[in-house]
């Protein structure tokens, strides 16, 4: 029987992770964990619940008392907060503009850390994130770590936003704002976004989401034979 291994996927804001990871949990039938979409929900409860999020004991308590659980679906999987779906709601703007404040609370990042282990512990996983291969799963089989240009990966955001019908910034204003969060998660204290040393970098630049699939799936072929 193969084994059932970890991959950890790391990378900046639209870097294609999260398309990649889907896909290959599809192709090998594992689960497929967002984390982002996990730092989202906390963000979006604590928009919810008004709570000042420079208060960090707030945020972290509120972290600590929801619960945050998955659901396939297709084309997206579904996101639940305490049992109420958020599928959509994470992804508008004003938790993307507030994701990266609440992802820089330590207490935060060690609770999340805590359930995307315990997820991601029986093995046959594709988790996506900023430190999945550095922190979450430091011995992953498999760590990619996916780059692209931040004017391409505001392209991409753009696009999909239009295609999806949310309501859309113009395509520089999501470039200010893709270059702003990669700083912000770049240089935060606890964690921050950064390539573990036993990686493969792959640059998604001018490559189509099958290229990239493929390559990484040829990666965890030969890690699981
Ligand atoms: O991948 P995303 O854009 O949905 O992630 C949302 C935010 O969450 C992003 O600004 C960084 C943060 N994040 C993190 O700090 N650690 C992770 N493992 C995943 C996401």
């Amino acid at each position: 029987m193969t084994e059932k291994i970890q991959v950890a996927i790391d990378g900046p804001a639209s870097s294609g992770k999260s398309t990649v990871a889907k896909l290959l949990a599809k192709r090998f039938n594992y689960v497929y964990c967002d984390t982002g979409a996990m730092y989202r929900s906390v963000t979006l409860a604590a928009l919810r619940h008004k709570i000042d999020l420079q208060d960090n004991e707030a945020v972290i308590a509120l972290a600590q008392s929801i619960t945050i659980s998955f659901k396939p679906g297709d084309p997206d999987q579904l996101v639940f907060i305490d049992g109420q779906d958020v599928t959509r709601q994470i992804r508008e703007a004003e938790v993307s503009a507030n994701v990266s404040t609440v992802a820089a609370i330590p207490a935060v990042r060690a609770e999340m850390t805590k359930q995307q282990r315990q997820i991601a512990s029986r093995g046959g996983i594709v988790m996506d994130g900023r430190d999945i291969g550095t922190t979450v799963l430091p011995d992953a089989q498999v760590k990619i770590f996916l780059v692209a240009t931040a004017h391409e990966r505001a392209l991409r955001r753009y696009r999909e936003n239009v295609q999806k019908g949310i309501p859309t910034a113009p395509l520089e204003e999501i470039e200010k704002a893709i270059k702003l969060r990669d700083q912000k998660d770049s240089t935060r204290k606890v964690s921050p976004l950064k390539k573990a040393e036993d990686a493969t970098e792959i640059d998604t630049t001018s490559l189509s989401i099958a290229q990239v699939t493929d390559k990484i799936a040829a990666i965890i072929k030969k890690a699981r034979a």
